[in-house]
């Protein structure tokens, strides 16, 4: 990991979580965050959109970040359902995380949404934490490389840089299954995402660029997975929703 970038360590809480989350999860991070201020990692939580008026409201004076899990390309209108970045922005997200291999697959996000979901977010100053990933047949097939080269070249916005997108690394048969790839596999993908990005935007942003891995991160191998050069934090879904083991993440990011 380099110096100049901050780790970021983000939850991604998906349909998890009732009122009760607000005062057990998110206020004990809170607390944390005061208590060991400051720290040498920005941490975010990106709850379900039921809980993010509350958490703003508990957060709004603490280091804790508040992230979106999706946004809809337009800023309003008659969209049943959805949820746009000026909402998210109004109740105190940062961040929202955009083409999630759970939203490419069901609900058929392709990379050219995925770059127009990111637009719409930069619009209103929220940073597009853009996610891409082979699946288990393209990763058993050899073609992880290519699917991944893909999504960041089409998925990117044009006017993306260090400030307003990070990269999340998921290889889809990583999610949730406990399974990780090896390290060198992650620093391997991580070293073409970052050279990608260069060729994309422009090298000086993609050496500032956030790249976050994610797939089964907890604490156990948190460590080793924080320590490589390219990787430069985490997106954690289920080690998020237990305050000690997300703050373990944490705290494994080198200093
Ligand atoms: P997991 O999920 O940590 O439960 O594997 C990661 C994600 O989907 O972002």
């Amino acid at each position: 990991m380099s110096f100049e970038r901050r780790p970021l360590i983000a939850g991604n809480w998906k349909m998890n979580g009732l009122i009760g989350f607000v005062d057990n999860l998110a206020c004990f991070l809170v607390k944390k965050l005061n208590l060991e201020n400051p720290t040498h990692f920005d941490l975010l939580v990106c709850p379900p959109s039921t809980l993010l008026h509350p958490i703003g409201s508990l957060a709004e004076n603490s280091n804790l970040l508040l992230g979106g899990q999706n946004c809809h390309v337009a800023k309003n209108g008659a969209h049943t359902g959805e949820i746009s970045a000026e909402m998210l922005k109004e109740l105190g997200c940062s961040h929202v995380i955009l083409g999630h291999s759970e939203r490419r697959t069901n609900f058929y996000e392709t990379n050219e949404l995925v770059k127009a979901k990111a637009e719409s977010a930069l619009v209103e100053n929220l940073v597009a934490i853009i996610c891409v990933g082979e699946t288990e047949e393209e990763h058993k097939r050899g073609v992880t490389s290519d699917i991944v080269k893909r999504q960041i070249l089409d998925s990117i916005p044009d006017r993306g840089n260090a400030t307003n997108i990070v990269i999340a690394y998921e290889p889809v048969w990583a999610i949730g299954t406990g399974l990780t790839p090896t390290t060198q596999e992650v620093q391997e993908v991580h070293a073409l995402i970052r050279k990608t990005l260069g060729d994309k935007i422009s090298i000086e942003e993609a050496d500032q660029t956030r790249l976050l891995y994610g797939g089964s991160v907890k604490p156990s191998n948190a460590v080793e997975l924080m320590d490589l050069a390219d990787v430069d934090g985490a997106l954690v879904g289920g080690a998020s929703l237990t305050g000690v083991d997300f703050w373990a993440i944490a705290e494994s990011c080198p200093k």
